[in-house]
């Protein structure tokens, strides 16, 4: 028995991931009519107007692979975590992962940053559905600005899936409360070239390997 596999966290997923795949059909509206340099370039551009995008895609999930959602929960399970971060929080699916660890871990919190109020308020309201709210904080605003402050003083999973010309600066925040054997994993990292020069240097600290065609999974050494 564990949070992930059984109710009310199960069918909780399962109907997320099937609104999900609805939302997904209004994100090809908003950037279908962009050519794949066009998109790419909207994805990683830092000086990008990222906060006019995300307001476009309010209503759209965009969520991990329910793959990536387990492999989450596998490492906070792993490595015991009780203190986990994640920059970029939508509807709350892979909160939801994290939480679900945390609970089995036998507690701890997950610091969720959204930009999007009424995003935020969805993942409240899905965490709270399936008992696992007092395990999470969503900071709504820009993680720029809310994780720059009040963080605890070990971090052991870092969620990187926000705006992804961000991951560097975001990291940056981060990284002097990583310890050995903290993970960050970042989703769809090779359009943050930054981040992954970051992580991959040879002196750089972490060992990190791209991993199921997904994430940057990176281990603090
Ligand atoms: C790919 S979605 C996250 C999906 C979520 N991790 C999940 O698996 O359900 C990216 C989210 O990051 C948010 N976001 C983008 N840039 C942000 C920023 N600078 N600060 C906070 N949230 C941001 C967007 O509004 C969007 O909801």
């Amino acid at each position: 028995m564990n949070t992930l596999t059984t109710p009310p966290v199960a069918p909780l997923l399962q109907r997320l991931y099937a609104d999900a795949a609805q939302s997904s059909q209004r994100l090809a509206q908003l950037v279908g009519h962009l050519s794949r340099e066009e998109r790419v370039r909207l994805m990683s551009d830092p000086r990008g107007d990222y906060r006019a995008f995300y307001a476009r895609a309010k209503d759209i999930h965009m969520p991990i692979s329910p793959s990536t959602g387990e492999l989450l929960y596998m490492l906070a399970r792993g490595n015991g975590a009780r203190h986990i971060v994640e920059f970029g929080t939508s509807f709350g699916l892979s909160t939801i992962y994290l939480a679900a660890a945390l609970r089995d871990n036998g507690g701890g919190q997950v610091i969720g940053t959204e930009l999007e109020p009424a995003k935020a308020a969805h993942a409240r309201a899905n965490l709270a559905a399936v008992g696992l709210a007092e395990l999470v904080e969503i900071r709504q605003g820009d993680a720029l600005e809310t994780l720059a402050r009040d963080l605890p003083a070990t971090i052991d999973v870092v969620l990187l899936d926000g705006h992804k010309p961000l991951y560097a600066p975001v990291l940056a925040l981060l990284a002097a409360r990583l310890h050995a054997g903290s993970y960050l994993i970042a989703d769809n990292a090779d359009a943050s070239p930054e981040y992954l020069a970051r992580v991959r240097a040879p002196d750089s600290g972490y060992l990190s390997v791209p991993f199921a065609g997904e994430v940057e999974l990176t281990m603090k050494l």
